[in-house]
């Protein structure tokens, strides 16, 4: 038999598309587990999905700037590019190789029940081939590197799933194990973080809290979270509160009941809005420091340093690829 997957402990792997400001379901939902994890995995990388990111931003100014952005935004969270591997999807060819080798062992039954694209394409997003094939990309970008946990949102594990399958479809007809099967890492807490108007928060809904926003958008999407109508003093009930939901996510254990009996008090929805703001800005305001003070070329470093360590484990499983498939 030929050479398989390297399987270490745990290898965590997560990306983000660069299509517009990040946003507190972005950071609860994906950095923030992400970053729990670079202590614990063996290796883990983080990536920019910017070929992702082509199925719906086709304007190059603004899909440079958000690639730059979004980089900053991975440093300022409080990625280490000395433990997690830091790099941009377009910048490792074997991405696309991998994602055709892959298309040609995925049924379309697979593609054709993602609900992503039936959503996006209801959004008004052009049903390119591009948008449908979009999971093969993402099961390439999480094969390639032997990935055992991907931790995401609610809204990729169908995503995950796929990826999963593809790895089995591919080992079964070309050798057992030459591709690891990952795992979706989802946490309850933060599987689904709400947007300003109770749907999930998403960049292309417009209901969201942005990380590194001006203190005035920020303040203006918390003022404008939907309530009921109860009055300032009748009790609420915390459990059907955006704000409460939101604010949560903020909050140690026993600072959840203590806001919790406040609402059941009758605190005001204004001045539930007005608390969350301040422990919002609390929490990200060392991530803006650092974030101000990040340098241009220090980040071109930490990008050519990972696209060069990610690349070598990228052209690894490849060549095994080749090799099984008749290419090599
Ligand atoms: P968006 O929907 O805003 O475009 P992305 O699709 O770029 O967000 O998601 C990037 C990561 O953030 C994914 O892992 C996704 O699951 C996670 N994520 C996005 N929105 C939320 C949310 N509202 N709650 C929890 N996780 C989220
Ligand atoms: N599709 C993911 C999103 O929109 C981003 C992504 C691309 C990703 N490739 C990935 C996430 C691989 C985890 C693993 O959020």
């Amino acid at each position: 038999m030929g050479p398989t997957a390297t399987i270490v402990a745990m290898r965590v792997l997560s990306g983000i598309q660069p299509s517009g400001q990040l946003h507190i379901g972005n950071y609860f939902g994906s950095i923030k587990p992400n970053l729990e994890f670079v202590n614990e995995a063996e290796q883990s990388f983080f990536f920019i999905a910017d070929l992702h990111a082509l199925t719906t931003t086709q304007d190059a100014k603004t899909l440079k700037k958000s690639r730059e952005d979004i980089v900053l935004d991975y440093l300022a969270c409080g990625f280490d590019p000395n433990k997690a591997i830091i790099y941009e999807q377009s910048q490792i060819p074997e991405h696309t190789e991998l994602m055709w080798i892959l298309s040609c062992v995925c049924p379309m039954g697979l593609l054709e029940r993602a609900v992503s694209y039936k959503d996006k394409v209801q959004q008004g997003i052009a049903a390119s081939a591009g948008l449908f094939t979009y999971p093969v990309l993402m099961a390439a970008d999480i094969l390639l590197y032997d990935a055992t946990h991907v931790p995401v949102g609610k809204d990729q594990k169908q995503h995950v799933e796929i990826a999963r399958d593809l790895a089995g479809k591919f080992n079964t007809t070309f050798g057992k194990d030459i591709l690891a099967v990952p795992e979706p890492v989802i946490r309850d807490e933060t599987a689904v973080v709400p947007g300003v108007d109770g749907k999930k928060m998403s960049k292309s809904y417009g209901n969201t809290i942005p990380l590194f926003g001006d203190d005035a958008a920020i303040k203006k999407a918390i003022m404008g979270i939907v309530t009921d109508s109860k009055g300032a003093t009748d009790p609420k009930n915390p459990d059907d509160c955006v704000i409460f939901q939101i604010h949560k996510l903020f909050l140690s254990e026993s600072e959840v009941s203590a806001l919790s009996e406040e609402y059941k008090g009758g605190l005001s929805y204004g001045d539930a809005k007005k608390r969350l703001y301040e422990a919002v800005m609390d929490y990200f305001a060392p991530m803006k420091e650092r974030r101000a003070t990040l340098k241009k070329e220090e980040v071109s470093e930490v990008l050519s340093q990972g696209r060069e360590r990610a690349r070598k484990v990228a052209c690894a499983t490849i060549e095994r690829v080749r090799k099984s498939v008749g290419l090599n």
